[in-house]
């Protein structure tokens, strides 16, 4: 079998975590890595994994590496799991916000979807086949204070999965949307500022959802390999919000 599933943001928290669940099932995975591959480092000699690095805010860059790994190993990709994002790390009002910040975020998480999507999709319509989740963010219907770009880049992805979920259903390509509450993560390598904004922001969250606790890895891992499967092949289009019952 040369299923593939391709994973961006393969280095990062959710990443590395379905990086891993994949593998142990012996999943061939081309994992998309960006600056490191450091949480994934144990996977390097795995035969079934291929670690690539790209910048997706490069399109030419983005397609001619996935081109270039698929046509190498013969693979064939079926699935896409995108988690790769920029953080908000603005936590500033959008009045007192750099265009240039703005302009990072919104570039990297919106241009880096488009650039991933042209690139992977050529692939999925040649197999008439592909599964698709696109990671969002429960931001997308309450907004974010002090994160515009990342909220507003995150509506945009889920936007995004509408939109196309209209466009390749004839070509059999099915696609959804996660949009996960808070998560607890690795926060080691965050400022100290950052770190408290996240501290303050998760507290107050926490007190609203009825089920009194973040949404673990395996939570998502649950959500997102069900949509991914055989088992779903009716629901596309659709944006799934994994926040312990808060509306
Ligand atoms: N964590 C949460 O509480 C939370 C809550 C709601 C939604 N989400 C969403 O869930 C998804 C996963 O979150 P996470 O916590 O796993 O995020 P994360 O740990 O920050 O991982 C994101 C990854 O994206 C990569 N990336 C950044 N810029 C890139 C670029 N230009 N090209 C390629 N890759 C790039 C980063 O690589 P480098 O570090 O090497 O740049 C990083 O490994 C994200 O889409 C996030 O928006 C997270």
């Amino acid at each position: 079998m040369n299923d593939t599933i391709i994973i961006t943001g393969a280095n990062g928290n959710v990443g590395a975590f379905f990086a891993h669940e994949y593998a142990a099932k012996k999943q061939k995975l081309i994992l998309i890595a960006h600056k490191s591959d450091q949480r994934i480092a144990d996977l390097r000699n795995n035969k079934n994994v291929e670690i690539i690095f790209i910048d997706l805010a490069n399109l030419a860059e983005t397609k001619a590496k996935i081109d270039e790994i698929i046509i190498k190993t013969g693979w064939k990709p079926t699935r896409l799991i995108h988690t790769a994002t920029v953080r908000s790390h603005d936590f500033k009002p959008l009045v007192e916000t750099e265009p240039e910040l703005w302009s990072n975020i919104i570039n990297t998480n919106i241009m880096g979807t488009f650039n991933l999507l042209k690139s992977v999709l050529p692939h999925f319509i040649a197999n008439q086949y592909g599964k698709i989740v696109l990671f969002a963010s429960n931001v997308t219907r309450i907004g974010l204070p002090k994160g515009s770009a990342y909220s507003a880049s995150k509506a945009a992805i889920a936007n995004l999965s509408r939109t196309l979920a209209v466009e390749e259903a004839n070509h059999n390509i099915i696609i959804n949307t996660v949009s996960p509450g808070p998560i607890r993560i690795d926060e080691s390598s965050f400022s100290e500022s950052y770190r408290k904004f996240r501290e303050e922001y998760y507290e107050e969250k926490l007190r609203e959802i009825p089920l009194k606790r973040c949404a673990t890895f395996g939570d998502l891992f649950g959500i997102c390999n069900f949509l991914l499967s055989e088992d779903n092949s009716y629901i596309t289009g659709e944006e799934f919000y994994i926040t312990g019952g808060k509306l």
